[in-house]
């Protein structure tokens, strides 16, 4: 079954929003749209961790995927060419209480593994991508690995909405856009002409 889940959604009050703003002054920077050229790079690897910069990007991210009200945010998105990608942490969303919570996660130099053969059709958003859905056919299910920003290894695996944001978010170090993965462009449009009930919230 379809299952409706945007990946623009969220609630932030996370434990991070705290842990951060402590140290470092909220920062919303610009994110980038569709057709712009930093999009379509491959992200070059981090190779230091715990480093003040490190933790200023970081921090960015956080602050400007939560001003944003987005699911997660790459560091391409915001002009930055890492391999960084922050997501979750957004809670349970009342207007969609069936979708569930991903932890709140910082991954750095990322690999995906596909896990078995079966796919998933879901309806995506994209905070450079604004205003538009489209429905993405993804690996149900998947391991991912990569480092938090200390440089700690991380290891899941993970199905159906938690992959599915891993999957967008780490498509940006790529140089992917999800419509890029869809296979009927008919099934790409503006939200609010195709789920007018959510016209007028701001969740892109
Ligand atoms: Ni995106």
């Amino acid at each position: 079954m379809v299952q409706l889940a945007f990946l623009g959604f969220g609630v932030g009050q996370a434990l991070f929003c705290r842990l951060y703003s402590t140290h470092y002054a909220m920062t919303v920077r610009e994110i980038l749209r569709m057709g712009d050229p930093r999009l379509l790079r491959t992200a070059q690897p981090v190779t230091e961790y715990d480093s003040d910069a490190l933790h200023l990007l970081v921090s960015d991210l956080w602050d400007t995927m939560r001003a944003a009200n987005g699911a997660g945010l790459a560091a391409p998105q915001i002009g930055e060419d890492w391999q960084l990608v922050v997501f979750g942490g957004t809670g349970r969303n009342p207007r969609y209480p069936d979708r569930p919570e991903v932890p709140a996660t910082v991954l750095i130099n990322p690999v995906i593994t596909p896990l078995g053969d079966a796919q998933e059709e879901d309806w995506e958003g994209c905070l450079s991508v604004p205003g538009l859905r489209g429905l993405v056919p993804r690996p149900a299910r998947i391991r991912y690995t990569g480092f938090d920003q200390y440089g700690d290894p991380i290891d899941r695996s993970v199905e159906g909405f938690h992959a599915r944001v891993v999957q967008h978010e780490c498509d940006h170090l790529w140089g992917r856009l999800y419509p890029t993965r869809m296979r009927d462009l008919t099934r790409l449009g503006f939200v609010d002409v195709m789920f007018p009930e959510l016209a007028g919230l701001d969740d892109d």
